[in-house]
């Protein structure tokens, strides 16, 4: 790998002289912020400043950094622009979107990723959320008993006894509470049940691997004092977003909070986005116990369901999955065919034909999205998006930024900016059995204009 650097003055022909000489990826070494005058089609690699605290709020395994889209919203959209974030997950662009003085609708399929921007888009008492938080706890250590409100699968398999009662304690207590500090403590459960499970620190899915360490035995106590820890972090991540000049009337959710079917009433002047990764992070599965300690879903099958409507799912039938899908584009439907008879690599029993179908099935939800937010683009406006690129699946590399470049483009975008992003220390892949699932190695950044 070549490291380039791109200086203000530098003269964009150089730069690219440079690159195409070698027959390697070389790349602009950047530094903070992405330049408006980045050359079209380049590979960088970014070095990062500290950003605020709120970014990492709440979890989001595939979090987007706030550089691209802080990049998109000052090249292609001006002050009060009303943003769209379909895909908003823990909210990066949401955030984004509000420090630079524009107003967003913004929508995701997981209830965690609905709490956690609700409570990043609301201004909420603090202080009295934070007393509210250690009265909680100062009672929790009193109260002896509680109801079990919970149940899931393998929970006895994932949460000490007196852990799950800890947490029951605390739900109740905080159920008890006015409503309006309930998202914020709630939030603060959410962190307290992944810290609290028996998952290994770093660990997405709760999937039971080799490698799983010997896990501490922890009792309700350790509940109380992480809950506390955490509602700490989340007032102190909210105090310094609270000094940033936004207001909540500039916020709005899509009501079907489904990026396939965005309401009519979405108008927006920008979309800045990052849609899931094909074949690599099953949000839901990844969110299942803070879904269930959380109340968030009524039992194994509403969450199963909630899996099933996500964009990139494994979630389909053997009948479904046994029918080789076309999406009609041609180049794509051959990979779909090689993963399907194993041409590259040959999996176990059935996995090819899965495999195969989920990509077809994603690029059919991604094009359903892109029909669906062209409607709701004003003329003349830009979609940007951020998707990992390359994927392989069953040793076939599926170019997903630039299919999904395609689809839109035969709905009527046109494709005006693109650049590819080194991902450094992002985990994600979950690691497999497997090799035939490789990592990803960019983000690649599409701009496209609605004609
Ligand atoms: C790559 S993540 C977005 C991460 C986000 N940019 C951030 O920084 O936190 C993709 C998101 O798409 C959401 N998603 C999946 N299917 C969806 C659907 N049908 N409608 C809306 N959101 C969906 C997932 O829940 C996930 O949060």
């Amino acid at each position: 790998m070549k490291q380039l650097s791109l200086f203000p003055d530098h003269q964009n022909n150089e730069i690219f002289s440079e690159i195409n000489q070698k027959n390697e990826t070389s790349y602009l070494e950047i530094k903070y912020n992405i330049p408006d005058n980045l050359p079209n089609g380049s590979y960088i690699s970014l070095e990062r400043n500290s950003p605020i605290k709120v970014y990492s709020l709440g979890f989001q395994p595939a979090k987007t950094i706030p550089e691209i889209p802080a990049w998109f919203l000052q090249k292609y959209t001006t002050k009060n622009a009303v943003v769209l974030e379909p895909f908003a997950g823990s909210g990066t662009s949401i955030i984004e979107v509000l420090k630079l003085g524009r107003k967003i609708i913004w929508s995701d399929n997981n209830p965690l990723s609905q709490l956690i921007c609700r409570v990043k888009t609301s201004r909420l008492p603090l202080i009295d959320i934070l007393a509210k938080s250690q009265t909680i706890v100062t009672e929790s250590y009193h109260q002896e008993t509680v109801q079990h409100s919970v149940d899931f699968s393998n929970k006895d398999l994932w949460f000490q006894k007196d852990v799950q009662v800890g947490l029951e304690i605390i739900k109740s207590q905080i159920l008890l509470s006015n409503p309006v500090y309930q998202p914020v403590l709630l939030l603060a459960l959410a962190s307290t049940v992944r810290k609290c499970s028996d998952m290994n620190e770093g660990m997405i899915l709760a999937a039971r691997r080799s490698h799983v360490k010997e896990i501490p035995q922890r009792n309700r106590q350790d509940v109380f004092k992480y809950f506390q820890f955490y509602v700490d972090k989340i007032i102190e991540a909210l105090s310094e977003w609270y000094q940033f000049d936004w207001d909540d009337s500039d916020i709005q959710e899509v009501p079907s909070q489904d990026a396939r079917n965005l309401d009519r009433n979405c108008l927006c002047d920008a979309v800045v986005t990052s849609p899931p990764y094909i074949n690599a992070i099953d949000y839901i599965w990844a969110s299942k116990f803070e879904l269930h300690w959380l109340n968030l879903v009524k039992n194994n099958q509403d969450r199963l369901n909630l899996s099933s409507q996500e964009i990139g799912t494994e979630r389909i039938s053997s009948v479904e999955y046994k029918q080789l899908g076309k999406t009609g584009n041609n180049q794509l439907d051959n990979l779909i065919i090689e993963i399907f008879n194993g041409d590259k690599y040959k999996a176990s029993k059935g996995q090819n034909q899965l495999r195969a179908r989920v990509v077809y099935k994603y690029f059919m939800d991604m094009q359903q999205h892109f029909h669906s937010a062209y409607h709701q683009l004003k003329s003349g406006g830009y979609y940007c998006f951020a998707v990992g690129d390359v994927s392989k699946i069953c040793g076939v590399d599926i170019p997903v930024a630039d299919s999904l470049t395609d689809f839109a483009t035969n709905l009527g975008f046109k494709e005006v900016f693109r650049f590819h992003l080194l991902l450094k220390n992002r985990k994600l892949n979950i690691p497999r059995n497997v090799d035939w699932a490789g990592t990803i190695k960019h983000d690649t950044i599409v701009v496209m204009q609605k004609s």
